[in-house]
């Protein structure tokens, strides 16, 4: 099924603008029908979750609409999908809840690949629990982080593996399904962090073999919220802080407080949106897979055009190089400092930033310190102009005509 670019254009409003959007990993574009979902649910009657008025049962409707719609698109069971501030905030919480099990001589894994998000909860309540934090190293040469990589910091103390599903600063896509099976060797637990691939990929928890699997809608077109999916067995398993009244229940018992119903609707928008990028029929699982899957061959062939382009262009080192990988691109022109560049392309209406993006290790094992370098990602709603209008920036910021 061909992928009507065209057509995905016209449900995003803000597009009309004129900018050709690089900034995907850091957030998408909003279609129509999530937003109109965010008015539609405050603009009617709404009260706190429950069965007896109308107003309770539109709550209600929200928040088991949007564990469907997360469970439909992760490949997971909505008994198990816990809502949050943001994925960096369900990762503290879960590390704090996850550490009440750790002492000395116990090991904990965290990656140099990694945003931050998927770290520094890890690093902090490791140190107060006296557990040992052990760092995988992905290889500068080609972005690539191989299960050999996992395997050398393994052993039979590890209590926890976090490791990113693919990276937001090179776009590195790990092997999941080889490394989660290394990771249970061990008899530890794998945390991924799903926010990157979630917006390029079709997603298979149990597939993977992630014990916790961490993503933002607001990466896949949806609102500012976070998401972790976890088997309601092990979510059984584990005693987070909570209110003395609040429910003991699996999976309420990890969210804090009343959540966001207008931002559930909109992620149950979002998830609709991905199932109809591509006309079809089936379940909306399946739509889902296939919708995603003609996205991401979509994105490839993007990708290699801007690629091949930036290969091509004298003075521009290329960071993303690994063989298996998300369209999202990292590189620098030499002589041109990223604030220079992001500046530049900003004034020709082309939003590509330059930063580390909060993958603060990966950037300075790169050699790029706190910096980073310029990101070009790409999302559904890209076209080969958008490719044009970028590297012509950069082949005049290389040729010193800016
Ligand atoms: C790979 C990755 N992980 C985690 C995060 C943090 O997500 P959130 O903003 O939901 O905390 C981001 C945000 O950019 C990300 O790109």
């Amino acid at each position: 099924m061909s992928f009507d670019v065209d057509r995905i254009r016209s449900c995003f409003p803000s597009l009309d603008a004129g900018a050709a959007h690089f900034d995907g990993p850091g957030g998408t574009q909003t279609p129509r029908s999530v937003y109109e979902a965010i008015t539609a649910l405050l603009s009617g009657p709404v009260a706190n979750q429950g069965t007896m008025t109308l107003a309770e049962q539109r709550a209600e409707a929200a928040v088991t609409g949007a564990r469907q719609a997360m469970a439909d698109l992760l490949g997971a069971d909505p008994r198990g999908i816990v809502f949050g501030r943001s994925m960096t905030a369900l990762t503290f919480d879960f590390a704090r809840t996850l550490s009440q099990d750790w002492g000395p001589g116990d090991e904990i894994v965290v990656s140099r690949l990694d945003h931050d998000a998927n770290v520094r909860p890890w690093v902090r309540y490791a140190e107060k629990s006296g557990a040992t934090l052990r760092w995988i190293d992905f290889d500068i040469s080609n972005g690539y982080l191989d299960v050999t990589d996992v395997e050398s910091v393994l052993s039979d103390r590890t209590k926890l593996v976090a490791l990113t599903g693919a990276s937001n600063l090179i776009g590195t896509r790990p092997d999941l399904p080889a490394i989660a099976k290394s990771v249970h060797a061990v008899g530890a637990l794998f945390y991924v962090d799903g926010v990157h691939l979630t917006a390029h990929t079709a997603i298979d928890v149990k597939a993977i073999g992630a014990d916790f699997y961490g993503c933002s809608p607001y990466k896949f077109f949806g609102p500012h919220i976070g998401v972790m999916a976890a088997s309601p067995e092990l979510l059984e398993s584990l005693h987070p802080d909570k209110l003395l009244p609040s429910t003991e229940v699996v999976p309420m018992r990890f969210e804090l407080g009343t959540l966001p119903y207008e931002l559930l609707v909109a992620v149950t928008a979002a998830v609709d949106f991905i199932a109809g990028m591509v006309p079809g029929d089936g379940t909306r699982r399946e739509r889902i897979i296939a919708s995603m899957n003609a996205a991401e061959e979509y994105e490839d062939a993007l990708s290699h055009r801007l690629r091949d382009g930036l290969k091509a262009t004298p003075d521009v080192t290329l960071y993303s190089n690994a063989r298996s990988k998300t369209p999202t691109d990292l590189f620098s022109i030499d002589g041109v400092d990223g604030e220079t560049a992001y500046a530049y392309f900003a004034k020709h209406n082309v939003n590509a930033p330059s930063s580390s993006f909060y993958a603060i290790e990966a950037s300075r094992h790169l050699g790029l310190g706190d910096d980073g370098a310029i990101r070009a990602g790409l999302a559904p709603y890209n076209t080969v102009e958008d490719i044009d209008r970028l590297l012509a920036c950069v082949k005049d910021l290389a040729a010193g005509t800016r």
